[in-house]
């Protein structure tokens, strides 16, 4: 009998059911010619429905979540809700609860792919950038004194606790070794300014790097991880930080790759269950017209047969994307430009997998 998972499914908002299907399409092909089975459950989550019954994400479903193999999520945002219910109601929700402490998101600039950078080529373009997806700033920790008066305080703590540093922090090693690029590992934080946080984020790096003599450790501020990700995007490999250094430092990356439309992210829990999903978001204003890049979704989908242990049907994937990229029949990653329509793509990404 041939292995099967279970995939709960939550195309989202906007653009993403349009994107899950291509991603759907896509996985369900490697599959078949790779004898597994996937199995979906649709999820009705997101900001439409929140505005239809009010209801964010119910615990009952996060509980029915922790039931699966995976989740593949297309994206979730509304522009009739104001910002912070979905994002801390649900993406983040899902990400605290289900302890995914890895946000994984590799950089690679595919062939065929403009990048911003002048003289930048595919070999200058390929990293790793984890990020810590449990803690930080994004806890929650924090509030309001004195509230809409003239001495009000607002305080926003950063959360890094030993265990959660270095959890990531090995992860970050064991993937650098993996890898066997470079075995370079660089760590990316802010020790001159947050002595407290970054200096608990350098002492964890340092004593976990005791173990792997093999990898070379690096350590650069965030502000400078900036200028050097325009400048010189070849000297990372795998870069490790924190929640909302990885948030920030990870757009830039996304821009250098190519855009939203190829930039792919997993939210990780390597002894639970993971998320899927493409880094950009619902795009509104492109919703139902089959223009919206799939790429970065069906990346995503990559990366979830990866973690899932299906390598070859991942590599796959990677080989179809890279031919139907050097095809030439895809003019550009953004929406509304490709040249192709969003299931044109799809379908000629598929039609390399045969
Ligand atoms: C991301 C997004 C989220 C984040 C938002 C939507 C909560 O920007 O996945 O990078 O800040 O992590
Ligand atoms: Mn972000």
């Amino acid at each position: 009998m041939s292995k099967s998972y279970k995939i709960a499914l939550l195309p989202g908002d906007g653009t993403g059911p349009e994107v899950i299907r291509e991603g759907v399409k896509i996985i369900e092909t490697v599959a078949k010619k790779n004898n597994f089975k996937l199995d979906f459950v649709n999820y009705d989550i997101g900001g439409a429905r929140y505005l239809k019954t009010g209801e964010v994400l119910p615990e009952s479903v996060v509980e029915e979540f922790k039931k699966f193999d995976s989740m593949y999520l297309g994206a979730i945002g509304h522009p009739d809700v104001k910002p912070g219910i979905l994002e801390k109601g649900i993406l983040l929700k899902l990400r605290f609860d289900l302890d995914q402490y890895i946000n994984l998101r590799p950089v690679r600039l595919y062939p065929n792919v403009e990048t911003p950078l002048k003289d930048k080529k595919p070999s200058d373009i390929d990293m790793v950038i984890i990020r810590e997806n449990t803690e930080g700033l994004y806890t929650g920790a924090g509030g309001f004194l004195r509230k809409d008066t003239p001495y009000e305080i607002a305080t926003q703590e950063s959360i890094n606790t030993r265990f959660g540093v270095e959890r990531c922090v090995r992860y970050a090693f064991e993937l650098t070794k993996k890898r066997a690029k470079t075995n370079k590992l660089t760590l990316c934080g802010k020790t001159n300014v947050l002595t407290f946080a970054s200096d608990l984020w350098q002492r964890t790096f340092n004593d976990v790097a005791k173990e792997y003599a093999q990898i070379k450790g690096d350590y650069v501020n965030v502000d400078a991880a900036c200028m050097w990700l325009v400048k010189n995007p070849e000297w990372f490999d795998v870069v490790v930080t924190d929640n909302l250094f990885g948030d920030i430092i990870t757009d830039l990356a996304a821009m250098i790759q190519g855009g939203m439309g190829v930039a792919a992210g997993g939210n990780i829990n390597p002894k639970g269950v993971s998320m899927f999903e493409p880094m950009g978001g619902s795009a509104p204003k492109y919703t139902g017209m089959n223009v919206i890049n799939p790429i970065a979704t069906i990346n995503a989908g990559a990366m979830m047969l990866e973690t899932l242990g299906e390598t070859k049907a991942a590599k796959d994937i990677d080989n179809a994307v890279i031919k139907a990229l050097e095809s030439g029949k895809i003019k550009s990653m953004s929406a509304g430009k490709m040249g192709l329509s969003t299931t044109e793509v799809g379908d000629l990404i598929a039609s390399y997998l045969a």
